[in-house]
């Protein structure tokens, strides 16, 4: 069986890797991949978001099975173009995939459909957004409608620098359209939980839930990044907590796409917000999370493709999903001075034992030695009883990978072990 991965980051390699895992896997096409993916998969420079040469490879190489993993193509309508010419897909439809890549969308759905979200209103007008600051309660946060490469959401501490956000996206196009409309709601307190769901439009099954680590700092600090790291599972989503979402929010999600016309099929990603009153939906993701993936599916003990092929066939109810009891920890490392600017092209070194449990996000394959190419370069995975474990493995492997300007979080899992104690 051939399959054909659409992505080229850590969340692409940790699905790569996993999907080798079954047997009946023979080739593996990622498109556009990188210099890591390579080592587990055949990579073609074929963007990801160039939905016709994605169209023409997969007729030309034929896949069995299709996974799009990022949410540009998913949106643009990757899922629809590969199942249209008759290859079965994992990832949802366009007009599913619009609960991430409208925030408007999405907050009116949660609106209709009473599923708890932050207060909010939407603006299309950028002189009826500033009149709406003057009397906001502040801090507030401001959204851009559309996909921002992760930077669209800006939480204001002052109604100045708020309305600078409104501008920013309203006026100066920062966001380019997807900044035309905007959402500006309620600042939400709370620990974050990201649940990972895999859904067929008639059965959810949440995935472990995991906690990111978005600041490039320690301490939360600096700048907001794709992800400096993850743990598994998140010690905020104790039982209570996941029965309420299951009631109050994966489910009734689900029935409101399917009585929208637009029947989610695929990964769903709920990202949550634990308040005093309790959780709330601060983002939907139409895909797999990064890196919430790196530490997700290593804890996955039912066969990941099984359980993708059963989404697509809408069987989803007859597979049972069962996961690891123990603790995951994956730890970024990116180049020094992302995400604002960074260098690359220096060598990454790897020890052969630590490979399988590294995930590479930015690197190129040069005459088989593998360069820096990214903010984010690699991640590492331990899989341990224990979530003190776990953290004390993968910066132990992380310690020895080598590359110049090497930077990463020290603290990755702390806020977790606290919560633990
Ligand atoms: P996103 O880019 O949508 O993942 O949002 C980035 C981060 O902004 C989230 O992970 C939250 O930490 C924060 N955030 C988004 N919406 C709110 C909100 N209503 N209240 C507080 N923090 C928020
Ligand atoms: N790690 C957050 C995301 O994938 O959106």
């Amino acid at each position: 069986m051939d399959i054909l991965v659409v992505g080229g980051g850590g969340r692409e390699h940790a699905i790569i890797k996993k999907l080798r895992e079954n047997k009946s896997v023979d080739r593996i096409y990622a498109l556009p991949g990188n210099g890591g993916i390579a080592k587990d998969a055949e990579c073609f420079p074929v963007k990801a978001t160039d939905i016709d040469g994605i169209v023409a490879f997969a007729k030309k190489y034929r896949p069995d099975y299709a996974v799009v993993a990022p949410d540009d193509p998913l949106v643009m309508g990757c899922v629809d173009a590969l199942t249209n010419i008759g290859i079965p897909c994992f990832g949802p439809e366009a007009k599913a995939a619009i609960i991430e890549g409208s925030k408007v969308f999405a907050k009116n759905l949660m609106k209709k459909y009473g599923i708890p979200t932050a207060r909010y209103a939407t603006f299309d007008d950028m002189q009826d957004a500033l009149y709406y600051l003057e009397s906001a309660p502040i801090p507030t946060v401001i959204k851009a409608d559309g996909l921002a490469l992760g930077k669209g959401v800006i939480i204001a501490e002052t109604r100045a620098e708020a309305k600078n956000a409104v501008t920013m996206m309203m006026q100066d196009h920062k966001f380019g359209k997807s900044g035309d409309k905007i959402v500006i709601e309620e600042f939400l307190e709370g620990p974050e939980v990201s649940v990972l769901s895999f859904t067929d439009g008639k059965t959810i099954v949440p995935m472990i839930s995991s906690m990111d680590h978005k600041r490039a700092g320690d301490g939360d600090t600096g700048l907001n990044t794709g992800g400096m790291g993850t743990v598994a599972p998140n010690p905020y989503y104790t039982d209570e907590i996941a029965a309420r979402c299951m009631e109050e929010i994966f489910l009734p999600t689900v029935r409101a796409m399917n009585e929208e016309g637009r029947t989610f099929k695929g990964c769903l990603y709920f990202g949550l917000m634990i308040t005093k009153d309790g959780p709330k939906v601060i983002e939907y993701n139409c895909r797999f999370g990064d890196p919430e993936t790196q530490v997700v599916l290593p804890l996955l003990e039912t066969d990941l493709l099984t359980v993708m092929q059963a989404v697509t066939e809408e069987r989803l109810a007859d597979v049972e999903v069962s996961w690891s009891d123990g603790c995951a920890c994956c730890v970024v490392a990116a180049s020094e001075g992302y995400p604002v600017s960074y260098e690359k092209g220096y060598e990454i070194t790897i020890p052969d034992e630590v490979w399988p449990y590294v995930y590479i996000a930015g690197a190129e394959d040069e005459d088989g030695r593998l360069l820096t190419s990214g903010g984010r370069v690699l991640g590492v995975t331990a899989v341990m009883p224990t979530l003190a474990e776990a953290i004390e493995a993968s910066y132990g492997m992380l310690d020895e990978i080598d590359f110049a300007n090497k930077y990463y979080r020290v603290d990755i899992g702390q806020r977790a072990l606290r919560a633990l104690r």
